[in-house]
């Protein structure tokens, strides 16, 4: 068994597990955003047909999964990525009439208000979404009764309860880890607002092994992968499961 087979796991991902795993990897921006999308929507209700942003949608592989494992119309909005790439991303994936992507900042969207059924946003939102005017900002795109949804690196406790990021994590992303919040951190912040009704707040079940999983099938398959990945091996295999997770945040507008 190589390590991009230990990336199909019908049993506990059924709908990811049809996704080619070299595929996959060869969109790689961080943990298998298809496992975290697949444990997010269980807790969302997606209908097809609903108009849905993946914000922070990199180069595609979430919003390929929304189309054709939900029956939705996306808008993949990402800063880094352009366009005409995630572009071509879908249109290989033969769902270039159902996804439109757009270079867009998280926070200039050049999009009307109450225009999305749904936003959903896997590990994006550290980058963009921790300040306390966000939530606001980006709920105002939705229509009233839309959802909300965020898959997101955590910690298992707040670095602010730590006193500080553990050492094997600061080494390798640094102060960025300040913005790795636990479920309960996110769920204070969303529900204060009174914007939104949280419906779960959550760890990614077995995150830090789907983390590991992921990283390892990289590191063995991407070019220059061992010397790329390694880091975040070293700093994985250091953590054991102490530390590093996904927090899984799902939310509807009020
Ligand atoms: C770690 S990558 C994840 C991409 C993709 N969601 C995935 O899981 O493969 C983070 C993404 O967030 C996007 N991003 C970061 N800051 C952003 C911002 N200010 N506005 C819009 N997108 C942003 C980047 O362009 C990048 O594609």
């Amino acid at each position: 068994m190589t390590l991009l087979d230990a990336l199909i796991r019908p049993d506990r991902y059924p709908r990811s597990s049809r996704y080619d795993p070299a595929w996959l990897v060869g969109l790689d921006m961080g943990p298998n955003p298809l496992w975290l999308l697949e444990d997010l929507a269980a807790d969302l209700g997606l209908r097809p047909g609903m108009k849905v942003l993946d914000l922070g949608s990199g180069k595609g592989a979430t919003s390929v999964f929304l189309a054709r494992e939900y029956g939705v119309d996306v808008v993949a909005a990402d800063w880094w990525i352009p366009a005409e790439d995630a572009a071509a991303v879908f249109a290989e994936a033969g769902v270039g009439d159902r996804v439109r992507a757009v270079r867009a900042e998280a926070h200039a969207l050049p999009f009307e208000a109450e225009s999305f059924d749904a936003v959903v946003s896997v590990d994006a939102f550290e980058y963009f979404g921790t300040a306390d005017t966000y939530l606001p900002y980006l709920a105002r795109f939705l229509r009233p009764g839309g959802l909300l949804a965020v898959a997101t690196p955590a910690l298992t406790r707040e670095v602010r309860d730590l006193g500080t990021i553990p050492p094997h994590i600061e080494r390798v992303v640094g102060w960025e880890a300040i913005a790795w919040h636990t479920p309960e951190w996110w769920r204070f912040q969303w529900e204060i607002t009174g914007l939104v009704d949280v419906t779960t707040a959550r760890h990614q079940p077995e995150a830090w092994q789907n983390w590991l999983l992921w990283t390892r099938a990289c590191a063995a398959h991407q070019p220059d992968g061992a010397r790329v990945h390694g880091p975040v091996l070293d700093m994985l295999t250091e953590d054991a499961g102490e530390h590093l997770s996904f927090t899984l945040l799902t939310g509807r507008k009020r």
